[in-house]
């Protein structure tokens, strides 16, 4: 194992630091692993979600969640599942504003697919969140229901309004599919632009069993949606760098940020500085790596101190980058589904 800082009892507990170095500040905590959709390339229809048993519960997360940000973590992103399904969710939201608030995180943003806008997009804002990622793939209610399956496209419009009603700032997560919303990426461009939203494209990526429907067959290279849309914008590279994978862009014609994720045409890995969490205490040092450590066996075990002991341990071990590979042939994928370590 990597030789990493532990902390001493009479100094403040040291920073998680990778082996190669990289600072990890930014953690992205899936909260359930239920949807109220059913998007083709995250999930089968016929779904078994994980018994209620095995989940943490809020208080547990908020635990995991603190104890990350004793050891520097600054950033905190919620995804699901779709995160605002979960029960009491709010409760979480709130205590977490309030470290915001307070100065302790520089962020608490949430990964959702609108569908619960509406009715809590008031309550967010006033909890200390300010910006969310709302996944949008198309604008065709049509299309909508047949790549959600479950959703409405009507009810998410709705949300977004709510929201940007409440402050709250939007960007858009949108994952290009080929030969379903190829031919809509620049009309949604140009929507974001209206509606004063950021946006980024998503490559599809090899996760998990979705049943019938083929990942290959779904592959649209981000580099083409970019040569594309070279025809109609003018697309500028951007200096803008979030903590994340995505590549931007600033769109001429209408100021807003376009950013691009390209996990398998590209590696994002070097500047990785977050890990991931499971809503069973599945701590996930690399999103394209089955390697984890399971924090909730360590809280339950060994309290606190126990928990922070297995962040450093799983820390000193996070690898230096993924390995997804998809090929006309075949699509190797790790095992586990976006929904269980959010997006
Ligand atoms: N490939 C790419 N993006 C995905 N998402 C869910 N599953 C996949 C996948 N297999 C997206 C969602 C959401 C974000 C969190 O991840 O659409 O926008
Ligand atoms: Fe739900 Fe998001 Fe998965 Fe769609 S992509 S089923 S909205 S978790």
């Amino acid at each position: 194992m990597n030789k990493i800082d532990r902390p001493s009892p009479q100094n403040k507990p040291a920073k998680l630091v990778d082996p190669f170095g990289r600072a990890i500040d930014y953690i992205r905590v899936s909260v359930t692993d239920r949807c109220d959709f059913r998007c083709v390339y995250c999930m089968a229809e016929e779904m078994t979600f994980l018994p209620k048993s095995e989940l943490l519960s809020l208080e547990e997360l908020e635990v995991v969640c603190r104890n990350f940000m004793r050891l520097g973590t600054r950033k905190i992103r919620l995804t699901g599942g779709e995160p605002l399904v979960r029960r009491n969710i709010m409760h979480l939201i709130r205590n977490l504003g309030a470290e915001v608030k307070s100065g302790n995180l520089d962020e608490l943003t949430i990964t959702t697919n609108g569908s619960q806008l509406e009715k809590k997009a008031e309550e967010l804002a006033e909890a200390g969140v300010r910006r969310l990622n709302v996944s949008l793939d198309t604008l065709d209610a049509d299309k909508f229901q047949l790549i959600t399956r479950w959703g409405a496209l009507d009810k998410v419009l709705a949300g977004m309004k709510a929201a940007r009603k409440a402050g709250l700032q939007i960007k858009l997560n949108t994952v290009a599919l080929k030969g379903v919303n190829e031919d809509e990426l620049g009309d949604m461009v140009a929507f974001a632009g209206d509606e004063g939203f950021d946006m980024t494209i998503i490559e599809v990526m090899p996760m998990g069993d979705i049943g019938n429907e083929n990942r290959v067959d779904q592959y649209l290279p981000v580099s083409v949606v970019r040569t594309r849309l070279e025809k109609r914008f003018t697309l500028t590279p951007s200096d803008y760098a979030t903590a994340g994978p995505a590549r931007y862009v600033e769109v001429g014609e209408t100021g807003r940020r376009l950013g691009f994720i390209t996990p398998m045409t590209h590696n994002f890995c070097e500047s990785c500085n977050r890990v991931r969490i499971t809503c069973t205490g599945q701590l996930y040092m690399c999103l394209g790596q089955d390697d984890h450590a399971d924090l909730s066996r360590a809280l339950r075990g060994g309290g606190e101190a126990g928990l922070q002991e297995a962040i450093y341990e799983a820390i000193g071990r996070k690898p230096k980058g993924h390995d997804f590979v998809i090929s006309r042939r075949e699509a190797r994928n790790v095992g586990r589904m976006m929904n269980v370590t959010g997006g």
